[in-house]
């Protein structure tokens, strides 16, 4: 068991994911921490009263903006800013939650040196390049959680088409988190093996692609403000996947280095997360549509990251 998680962020994604963290008792402490007065506390201690319901050992603390008490992270979660709202795009949000994440990066990381950190503020793969480059840190202890999150929408939009448990469908999501710029790789998604294109017409295998896709919009158009019980989840099996060491391939933000043709910006593609963050990157061989398309994703979270130097943050 890792010794201390913190999650920064008390709203729905980081109280879920604090919720799921300690149900599945991925640490002794998991710290949340929130600016909004009591928030943290209280969603910590309603986590803690389930305790005995759901016998679990993880002690979960609430504060209210006080870093010290995130003192000697292992893994920072990091959720701060402002969630989307029907009709925004996550690109949307680039204003206010960079000067966010920035100072929330460089608070923790004061407290924390050689923490991992994963970053789920919108517009992630920005978020995660801001990180990466306002504080300094190597590429592997740096992780975007998207393509987690698309890749179980995805399956979920398959298991739907397909009429069989989500469980037994594998599938990736790669590119930028964005709503455009996503790429569900349909070639590469398998029901036990065979692949979907096999079982599935090309029209409802074009419809999961496209649910896929607008999956965090149509909750967002639903709930009035973005999902959290997918996002919550799918980062605590991020993390879950550092903390026992596990080596799962999880599709995930990352710099990349040359790999897919990319260098010098934080996308999705599919790593392998250990006990060192993300510890090597799985380079699949795209066709050359497929390729077409992550170029083009990239040159869209590229045009965003540019805005982090109009606005100086890095
Ligand atoms: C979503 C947000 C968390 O996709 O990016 O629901």
């Amino acid at each position: 068991m890792s010794n201390k998680i913190t999650v920064i962020g008390a709203g729905n994604v980081g109280a879920t994911c604090a919720d799921v963290m300690a149900s599945r008792e991925l640490a002794a402490d998991i710290v949340l921490l929130d600016i909004k007065e009591g928030m943290a506390e209280g969603k910590a201690m309603d986590i803690m009263q389930t305790s005995s319901l759901r016998e679990f050992d993880t002690r979960v603390t609430g504060v209210t903006g006080d870093y010290q008490a995130t003192e000697n992270s292992d893994i920072v979660v990091i959720t701060s800013g402002i969630p989307r709202k029907p009709g925004m795009t996550r690109e949307d949000l680039i204003g206010t939650n960079a000067n966010i994440v920035k100072s929330v990066a460089d608070s923790v990381l004061k407290y924390s040196p050689n923490a991992i950190f994963v970053i789920i503020s919108n517009p992630m793969d920005t978020m995660t390049y801001l990180t990466l480059k306002s504080c300094g840190l190597p590429a592997n202890r740096v992780i975007g959680m998207g393509g987690t999150l698309d890749s179980a929408r995805f399956k979920y939009s398959l298991s739907k088409a397909l009429n069989v448990p989500s469980t037994e469908i594998q599938a990736f999501v790669i590119g930028g988190h964005g709503d455009t710029t996503m790429i569900p790789l349909i070639r590469f998604a398998t029901y036990n093996g065979i692949p979907v294109s096999e079982l599935l017409s090309k029209e409802l295998s074009d419809k999961a692609v496209a649910d896929t896709m607008v999956g965090g919009a149509t909750l967002t158009k639903l709930l009035g403000t973005s999902a959290w019980y997918a996002p919550g989840a799918a980062c605590a099996s991020l993390v879950e996947s550092v903390v026992r060491d596990q080596k799962k391939v999880l599709p995930c933000s990352v710099l990349l280095n040359g790999e897919y043709g990319q260098k010098d910006i934080a996308m999705g593609v599919p790593v392998v997360l250990g006990k060192n963050g993300c510890e090597k990157i799985i380079d699949y061989k795209l066709n050359g549509a497929e390729q077409d398309l992550f170029n083009k994703s990239a040159e869209a979270v590229r045009g965003m990251n540019s805005v982090l130097h109009e606005m100086k943050v890095i």
